[in-house]
């Protein structure tokens, strides 16, 4: 939809202040992971009664909030993370929104907030990318990250769910997620601190799973590692994700290449990453499999060669190999430190589908401009 058209779900109001081609350009060189941000944003308000209001497109700013706003006080607050890709033909195409909108409605579930139609999650990341679309990096590797959240906005101090929401949506153009880019990292098996419980947060994409995992990443960069390895929380054996991305392991079986991964229990977070890889290693003929798999399963396989690599995987930095673990059980290496053949098929192929390089028949590419 152009801007100039009446959008009927949203207002579009432009900035009278957006960036100059020459200040855009000098901030989305090396943009680095959600630093900068595009000169607009969408802002949709909720009200318990009267459902959710018509959004409005406007400049990219600071919002007021009361400072009795329930999100202050109880944390009632989720996000997403999706990208923008642009493609050999000059549109723009983000990959699998849909499946964000849906996994937006079941954290908003879980945490007593409304769910947002689909149809405006949509609209309103059309309308942003449309507005903002000279934001939208070229590079492979580069992306336009999308971030939508939602936040309780009452004044009220009962703990009780909110009757008040805004649900905001940025953008920032983004290159490689860790500094070094694609580089194995060191990981921290915590021993310390768990994620998530069953029946808890864990499938949810809510603030607070994040503010209870930094002093674990802060333990782990103490302990001279990169990032942190969740286990699970009642046998503090099974491995659950790898700091803000699910994992993967690759074993090689009597000549097949089988990649593993955690199977969802509802502590994880089902990472669309991880689903799409899940498929695209078996279109590679690849097995793969969803199942529990201990730190002892993890440092044995390796001892016996069966294990050859392991990567973790997210919207943010794609495909991130593990070149080193440390923990109480043990130091180990995989695949000599560096990035394993897998990880690295896997990427290319998933990199080649998002940047339009290469056909994709799932559906999974939603054309936005
Ligand atoms: N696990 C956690 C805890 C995450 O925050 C994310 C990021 O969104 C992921 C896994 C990967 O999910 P996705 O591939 O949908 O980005
Ligand atoms: C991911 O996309 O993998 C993330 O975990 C996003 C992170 C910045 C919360």
């Amino acid at each position: 939809m152009s801007p100039t058209m009446t959008n009927p779900m949203i207002e579009i109001r432009p900035s009278a202040q957006a960036a100059s081609p020459e200040e855009r350009a000098k901030r989305m060189t090396n943009p680095g992971f959600g630093r900068i941000f595009t000169d607009h944003m969408v802002v949709v308000p909720y009200k318990e009664g009267e459902g959710w209001g018509r959004g409005l497109l406007q400049a990219y700013g600071p919002i007021a909030m009361d400072p009795a706003a329930s999100v202050l006080h109880y944390g009632q607050a989720i996000f997403e993370g999706f990208k923008a890709y642009r493609q050999p033909d000059g549109a723009i195409a983000c990959f699998r929104p849909e499946a964000n909108a849906r996994r937006f409605n079941n954290s908003a579930a879980r945490l007593a907030m409304p769910e947002l139609p689909e149809a405006i999650f949509l609209e309103a990341a059309k309308a942003l990318i449309t507005q903002d679309q000279a934001w939208v990096p070229g590079a492979v590797g580069e992306s336009l990250y999308l971030r939508p959240l939602m936040i309780a906005t009452e004044a009220a101090l009962g703990v009780r769910p909110s009757n008040e929401y805004l649900f905001i949506l940025l953008a920032s153009p983004s290159g490689a997620y860790f500094p070094a880019g694609v580089k194995p990292v060191t990981v921290w098996i915590s021993d310390d601190y768990v994620r998530a419980a069953p029946g808890g947060t864990g499938f949810a994409k809510c603030a607070g799973n994040y503010a209870a995992s930094l002093v674990a990443q802060r333990q782990a960069l103490g302990e001279g590692c990169d990032q942190v390895v969740w286990l699970d929380a009642v046998h503090r054996q099974y491995i659950e994700e790898m700091g803000g991305m699910n994992i993967f392991f690759v074993y090689q079986e009597k000549g097949e290449t089988v990649v593993v991964t955690p199977e969802l229990t509802g502590t994880l977070l089902p990472g669309i990453t991880r689903d799409s890889l899940l498929q695209i290693a078996r279109e590679l003929g690849y097995r793969a499999e969803e199942r529990k798999i201990t730190v002892d399963e993890w440092r044995t396989a390796i001892e016996e060669g069966r294990m050859t690599e392991a990567f973790a995987c997210g919207t943010a930095a794609v495909i991130t190999p593990v070149g080193h673990v440390k923990s109480r059980h043990g130091n180990w290496t995989m695949h000599n430190g560096e990035t394993g053949p897998v990880a690295a098929k896997l990427r290319e192929t998933l990199l080649n589908m998002q940047h339009g390089l290469s056909q994709e028949s799932h559906g999974w590419m939603k054309r936005m401009v």
